[in-house]
């Protein structure tokens, strides 16, 4: 399983960098699959002065690590592809260690940073999988023996010898290349993304806890966060936050991916002019435009972030009388998912049950809509997947359900109690992403996400 591979490869292969070039030729790094189809990389590591005893050392574990994960990770394999994601971040870190760091001392003091962020990223992913799973095997345990093991041998490789610094550059590029090449040949098992052949959400996984938002401010229980549902070219792994003391919502930041979210290092940020200015915290990012609910006149906002238009449709039938439970003003609630755009909101008509419209995305009205059977004031959120509308309710303060389904292809509606944890007791926002499969939740100002897990049969 390529997994773990993409994880700890650039952590051998960053440490591998430090050896003095001349103890090694590239006839001496070898590469093969093992026998769990893992890569397995051979390295034969000269006796000198450096510390040789302590890479191989951190190599067994790192083989060690590889393997452990493996056996975790084929017992929960139904959840494996959604985490094809998280690596890839991973790999693009490796690959910006090749661009960056002209300089020799910028690239050591690099290297030894992003290794360590290797290392930070592994255990939180460590500490993901053993909450999403509700695993508590002693496994987890020693992982993060290992991994805070691996840190401190980090710390002192980073102490030795720092010349020959351009040609163990270039070696490093080489052992990289040749790890690629090793890693191509395995397939990696594409997940379902897309596919709406299956009869709808079956369970989710316990809460994946970000971190608090990027403002650090508790008080921010009003917001929202998550990733374009309809990515264009180039923004395919960027992050949304917006969050703030009240229901108004103004600014937008913007992340390159997971990793600088969690790092509140934004590359920029949007801020709607006192006109346009919207409530309630359900927007979404689609095809780079937010999509939001627009205060004066009350309507669905649509801001283009490719060239700064904005847009407005009202929906004469919507009423502002009807909020979601856990939040005011949460009267137009946007979703995307594999069928499209939709916006979910009640009306007189329907007596403040929710009604679901499908938004054409070319002229930015509604062609179609639906009635259901879920009383907005009585539900906590709702979010649309494969075009069924899902709507939640409290439990009690740690747990919630997905209480009701509603299907426009059919026109069924179903009585469900899909029950899951809650990191705090309120949300302000939660959306189902198509282009991970994942559900973003903005809970009580903390980032939370969750694994769908639908039913294929
Ligand atoms: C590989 O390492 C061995 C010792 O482990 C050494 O004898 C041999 O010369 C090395 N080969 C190359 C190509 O450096
Ligand atoms: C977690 O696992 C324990 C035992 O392994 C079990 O008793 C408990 O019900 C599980 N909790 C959830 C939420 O699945
Ligand atoms: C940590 O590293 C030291 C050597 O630096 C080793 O003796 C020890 O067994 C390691 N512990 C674990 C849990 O890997
Ligand atoms: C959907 O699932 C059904 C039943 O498992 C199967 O017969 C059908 O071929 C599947 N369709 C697609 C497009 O995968
Ligand atoms: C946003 O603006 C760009 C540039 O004018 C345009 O190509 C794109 O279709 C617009 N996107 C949406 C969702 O309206």
């Amino acid at each position: 399983m390529l997994f773990t591979l993409f994880l700890l490869l650039p952590i051998i292969s960053s440490a591998l960098a430090w050896i003095p070039v001349e103890d090694w030729g590239s006839g001496n790094v070898t590469s093969s699959v093992g026998s769990l189809g893992e890569c397995v990389c051979h390295v034969f590591l000269p006796d000198t002065t450096f510390p040789a005893d302590r890479l191989q050392h951190m190599q067994e574990v790192s083989k060690d690590l590889i393997q452990e994960v493996q056996i975790q990770m084929n017992k929960i394999s139904s959840y494996e592809e959604k985490l094809e994601s998280n690596l890839r971040e991973l790999k693009g870190l490796l690959d910006r260690v090749t661009i960056m760091g002209t300089s020799a001392d910028d690239y050591v003091k690099l290297d030894f940073e992003l290794l360590r962020i290797e290392l930070r990223e592994f255990e939180s992913l460590v500490s993901q999988l053993k909450d999403a799973f509700n695993s508590s095997s002693p496994v987890f345990d020693s992982l993060y023996t290992e991994i805070r093991n691996m840190t401190l041998i980090v710390n002192q490789l980073e102490t030795y010898d720092k010349s020959n610094l351009e040609v163990i550059r270039f070696q490093f590029v080489k052992l990289r290349k040749k790890l690629e090449e090793c890693q191509k040949e395995q397939e990696f098992s594409k997940p379902d993304i897309g596919n709406c052949n299956h009869t709808g959400i079956v369970r989710l996984s316990k809460p994946i806890v970000g971190q608090l938002n990027s403002h650090l401010q508790p008080g921010y229980i009003y917001g929202g966060w998550g990733k374009d549902s309809k990515p264009i070219k180039g923004s395919e792994s960027m992050y949304f936050y917006s969050g703030y003391s009240s229901t108004t919502t103004s600014h937008f930041y913007f992340y390159p991916d997971y990793k600088h979210l969690l790092l509140m290092s934004s590359s920029g940020y949007i801020e709607f002019p006192a006109g346009y200015r919207g409530y309630g915290n359900n927007y979404i990012i689609h095809s780079n435009s937010v999509y939001y609910q627009r205060s004066s006149p009350f309507s669905m906002g649509k801001y283009n972030l490719t060239n700064g238009a904005y847009d407005s449709r009202v929906i004469p039938t919507a009423s502002l009388a009807f909020s979601y439970s856990y939040s005011s003003y949460q009267n137009l609630d946007f979703a995307a998912d594999e069928k499209g755009l939709w916006v979910l909101y009640a009306s007189e008509e329907s007596k403040g049950k929710i009604v679901i419209a499908k938004i054409d995305e070319k002229g930015f009205g509604i062609e179609n809509v639906w009635n259901t059977a879920a009383y907005k004031q009585m539900t906590g959120n709702a979010f649309m997947a494969c075009g069924v509308m899902y709507a939640t309710r409290a439990v009690d303060l740690n747990t919630e359900e997905i209480y009701y389904a509603f299907d426009t292809k059919s026109g069924e509606e179903k009585h469900l109690s899909i029950r899951f944890p809650k990191f705090q007791e309120k949300y302000s926002s939660l959306d189902y992403n198509p282009t991970d499969q994942l559900l973003y939740m903005y809970n009580n100002g903390y980032y939370v996400s969750y694994y769908v897990k639908f039913d294929m049969a």
